[in-house]
């Protein structure tokens, strides 16, 4: 038998092969390296600042420090002096030439420090006992000679060494690592290695993991050399970077030392040029080495044998082959046409896993690949394939995929969904097929197979039918970005397995409040056209566990009230930072979790309910408050302010022509002596206002009236202190004065009214007209029995009085006002 691939050329998919250099547990038998921990506010990142030389002003707890991409070209010894817990340091790309030897005198934390891309022209002296990863990569130094103090890297895990300069390995240059038990190795500065002294990686105890960076054209008896020291540093895993260039004439087989390898387990081939002739030495040697993992990697495979890789059968081998994941990732055919690879399948007859993607395959080596026993993974993702293509009319089917259960067919160029559905029941153990990214169209009905569990048609221009052609027993869908504009229960109904369903990137505006799926477990509808999400959507689902709905363009009203304060965020995987309000303008851009609309304004029936209990109890605690803490007295005293700032301007104009001896004159019954010796005159003494008081100020001899007048005249307010006593006993006095006072043409606003008790204005005798009328128009202070309202007495009383110039008037005023704010607010009226 013989089996045959045919691969169309052309195609190039993206690869990029990280290596990421953690401390994860897969090496863990080793010594395990202990990296600081960086917390974020100790990170410097200063790349692209066109430096050019460390700044001196870093912060002292600096730990991590990247100064790459700037034009720093020396490091001088006390460039890195005062940072004591410098952990992680960058400075690749920077054109640095020289390295002082005690620069990191002062660092010994330092555990990375990545110097790649440089122009150092030696290895430098690194005096740095805590150091993990070393690289020292792409720079121009000459050789490969590691200095006497590496031997005290004792922690040195990673270090990578590179120089398009070094073209050859001594025994002398690792020397110093003798002792050093290298989890990683990576050599090369891409060129040829035109020397290899035998022994050479031999002499450290351990390398796991070593990538070769450099061709092997002219000089193939150094790979070979190479591997043999391999077998003595344990390798386990082998990368080869640009291993044969474009164009090389390899005529000998440079690889047979990997059949008589004993640990490697791992090889990958990566930027590569192959020659079929070459590849199928190369795969015939792997086929009889112990390498379980095989990849290329961005190769360019180019044919010079007719036919194609042929290995059908190897003289003096009749095993099977070792390898159980093979992958092919991106190839570039250098003839554009369709190479022929004819393999026999016992020869992987262990394979596992098998990817074989970006190559620009359009039909499958159908009775190879699926007569693989074993194959569990296929992944032909990023191809030319179509349903033709893959399941070729002239392969027998009939023995297809024994233990396929993952099928990944993403990217590539399917159309019949039918067809396809039809044939996925000759893999009897499939459960996962890949679907997403083809040309999908809804023609005729689709029967699936009971196992296929998982089926992803993301990606794909299908609509809301596509809930037609799904199986009931699929659990898991993916739907997302093919055009479905709603969900429906009718839809839901058909899946009464289905525990995840994805539905990402697709048109859907809202979930109906009648789904009913308690079994769905998972289900996204992020980046749909929903507005808003409400409670009754998500009574028929249950069973949900996880929800996605971020990237909606939400409404923040109170349609949403429900789901910010009641649902369960602990479902939602993208909470809080892919919820944003979209609407109305005015929240356009805040995020969902900020948007608290009050319980009541988003409850229309407690709304009105709560707004006719509200005027019911506000008016009730109103009046209550008018009644307890004398709303009518606080009222009043509003009043009177309002009054004493409408005059303090005009009370200023008259100031401006006299002269005034006293603030006020205070007029008072000899009964009520005692409130204002102990209480008034106190206060507002206390306060530098200057008092004329008839006991202590009238000239003795005069006439009373003339000594009121007097007072009066000197000073710019009178004061009555009007109480019961007051009234019947000195207001006859006043009586006479008021009479003459018309001709001084006092202004009324002069005086000043305190109530020392109430005096209900119609229990005047009829007589004192005069006050009746005064009382009904002029403002009046109330005295209060409350301590707190005397507060506010004596304020009002201050501010009526204060006649230094206008505009201290209104000032205190204003701040006396201000002053009194709290007082009334903690009198808690509302
Ligand atoms: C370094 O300096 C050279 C010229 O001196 C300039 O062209 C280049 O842009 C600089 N590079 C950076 C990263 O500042
Ligand atoms: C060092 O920096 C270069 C350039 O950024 C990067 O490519 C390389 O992976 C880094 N080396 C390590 C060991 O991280
Ligand atoms: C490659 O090398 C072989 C033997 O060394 C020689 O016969 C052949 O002509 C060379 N091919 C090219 C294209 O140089
Ligand atoms: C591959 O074949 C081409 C001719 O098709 C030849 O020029 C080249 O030297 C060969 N390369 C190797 C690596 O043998
Ligand atoms: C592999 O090892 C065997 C015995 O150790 C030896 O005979 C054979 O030549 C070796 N093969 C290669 C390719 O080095
Ligand atoms: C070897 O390859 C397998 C499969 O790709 C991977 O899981 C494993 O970690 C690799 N081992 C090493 C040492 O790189
Ligand atoms: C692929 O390999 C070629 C050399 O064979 C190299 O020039 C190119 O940059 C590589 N592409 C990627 C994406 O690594
Ligand atoms: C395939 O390989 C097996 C074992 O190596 C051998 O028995 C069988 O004959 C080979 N088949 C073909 C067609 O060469
Ligand atoms: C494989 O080869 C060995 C000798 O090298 C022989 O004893 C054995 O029978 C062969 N097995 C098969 C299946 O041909
Ligand atoms: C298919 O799957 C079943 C159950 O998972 C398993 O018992 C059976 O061995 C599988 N078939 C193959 C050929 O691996
Ligand atoms: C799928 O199978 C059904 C019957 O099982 C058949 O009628 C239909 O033509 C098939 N469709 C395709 C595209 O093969
Ligand atoms: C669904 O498919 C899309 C596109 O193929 C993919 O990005 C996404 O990760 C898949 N969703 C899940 C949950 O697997």
């Amino acid at each position: 038998m013989e089996y045959t691939i045919n691969c169309l050329s052309i195609l190039s998919a993206l690869y990029f092969h990280l290596l990421l250099l953690t401390a994860d547990g897969r090496m863990s038998h080793q010594r395990e390296p202990m990296f600081c921990k960086v917390s974020s506010d100790n990170r410097v990142d200063l790349l692209n600042q066109h430096l050019t030389e460390v700044p001196r002003n870093l912060p002292r707890s600096t730990q991590y420090l990247d100064l790459s991409h700037n034009n720093i070209t020396h490091l001088h010894d006390q460039d890195l002096m005062g940072l004591p817990d410098l952990c992680v340091l960058k400075i690749t790309h920077n054109g640095l030439q020289d390295i002082s030897p005690s620069v990191f005198q002062g660092n010994p934390k330092v555990q990375i420090l990545n110097i790649s891309y440089n122009a150092l022209r030696i290895i430098p002296e690194l005096n740095l006992p805590n150091l993990i990863i070393l690289d020292i990569s792409e720079n121009l130094y000459g050789s490969y000679t590691l200095r006497k103090s590496y031997k005290d890297l004792l922690s040195l895990s990673y270090l990578a060494l590179g120089s398009p300069q070094a073209r050859s390995v001594h025994l002398a240059d690792f020397a110093p690592l003798h002792e050093i038990s290298l989890r990683k190795l990576q050599l090369g500065g891409g060129v040829e290695l035109d020397h290899y002294e035998a022994g050479s990686l031999a002499q450290l105890p351990v390398i796991q993991d070593l990538t070769l960076k450099m061709t092997f054209c002219e000089h193939p008896e150094a790979f070979q050399s190479i591997l043999q020291d391999l077998d003595q540093t344990k390798t386990e895993s082998l990368t080869l970077i640009k291993f044969v260039p474009d164009l090389c004439n390899v005529s000998s087989d440079i690889t047979d030392k990997l059949r008589n390898m004993t640990y490697l387990g791992n090889l990958t081939f990566q930027d590569t040029w192959f020659n079929s002739s070459v590849l199928a030495k190369v795969v015939c040697n792997i086929i009889q080495s112990p390498v379980k993992a095989l990849s290329f990697l961005n190769i360019t495979f180019a044919e010079d044998t007719d036919g194609g890789i042929k290995i059908h059968n190897i003289p003096g081998y009749n095993k099977s082959g070792n390898v159980e994941f093979l992958t092919f990732d991106t190839i570039h055919h250098y003839q554009y046409s369709f190479p022929v690879i004819s393999i026999n399948a016992t020869f992987f007859s262990h394979l596992i896993i098998l990817k074989f993607s970006g190559t620009g395959m359009s039909i499958i080596p159908c009775n190879l690949i699926s007569a693989l026993p074993s194959l569990q993974i296929l992944d032909l993702s990023d191809n030319l394939l179509n349903e033709l293509g893959f399941w070729w009319p002239v392969c027998t089917n009939s023995h297809v995929f024994p233990a396929l259960r993952h099928l990944y067919l993403r990217n590539n160029k399917f159309e019949n969904l039918q067809f396809t559905s039809n044939h996925t029941h000759g893999m009897k153990n499939l459960t996962v097929l890949d679907l997403s990214a083809n040309s999908f169209k809804l023609i005729g009905k689709t029967s699936w197979p009971s196992h296929l569990s998982d089926l992803s048609l993301s990606d794909n221009t299908l609509g809301d039918a596509v809930f037609n052609y799904l199986s009931p027993y699929l659990q898991r869908v993916n739907l997302s970005h093919t055009d479905i504009t709603a969900l429906t229960q009718e839809a839901l109904s058909q899946l009464p397995s289905l525990k995840s369903l994805f539905l990402s990137s697709n048109n859907i505006n809202h979930l109906p409040p009648d789904l009913s799926a308690p079994q769905l477990e998972e289900l996204h509808i992020d980046q749909n056209n929903i507005n808003t999400l409400k409670e009754n959507s998500f009574k028929g689902l249950s069973g949900l566990k996880r929800f996605k709905a971020g990237k909606n363009p939400f409404a923040c009203t109170c349609d949403m009230y429900w789901f910010v304060t009641s649902f369960n965020k602990s479902l939602l995987i993208d909470w809080p930072s892919d919820y944003i309000c979209s609407s109305p303008d005015e929240m356009a851009g805040m995020a969902l979790e900020k948007y608290h609309p009050g319980w009541v304004s988003c409850t229309p029936w407690i709304q009105a309910v709560i707004s006719q209990l509200m005027t019911l109890t506000v008016v009730s605690v109103l009046g209550f408050t008018f009644y307890i803490f004398d709303g009518a007295w606080y009222l009043r005293m509003l009043w009177v302010w309002l009054r004493v700032k409408k005059r303090g301007h005009k009370g200023a104009d008259r100031l401006k022509n006299a002269i005034f001896k006293y603030h006020a004159f205070i007029s008072y019954s000899q009964k009520d002596s005692e409130w204002v010796d102990n209480q008034l005159v106190p206060n507002l003494e206390a306060a530098q206002f200057s008092l004329c008081i008839h006991e202590r100020d009238f000239v003795p001899g005069d006439w009373i009236i003339d000594n009121i007048i007097n007072c009066v005249e000197r000073s710019y307010k009178t004061l009555f202190v009007l109480s019961h006593n007051f009234v019947q006993s000195e207001w006859c006095n006043y009586e006479l004065f008021f009479a003459q006072h018309r001709a001084m043409s006092i202004q009324q606003d002069s005086l000043v009214f305190i109530l020392l008790e109430p005096i209900p204005t119609d229990s005047l005798p009829k007589k004192f007209l005069k006050l009746r009328t005064l009382l009904r128009q002029q403002t009046y202070l109330e005295w209060h029995k409350d301590e707190r309202k005397q507060q506010v007495f004596w304020v009002s009383l201050r501010s009526m009085l204060k006649t230094a110039d206008k505009n201290m008037v209104l000032e205190r005023v204003a701040k006396e006002m201000t002053d009194m704010c709290p007082l009334i607010t903690d009198t808690d009226w509302f």
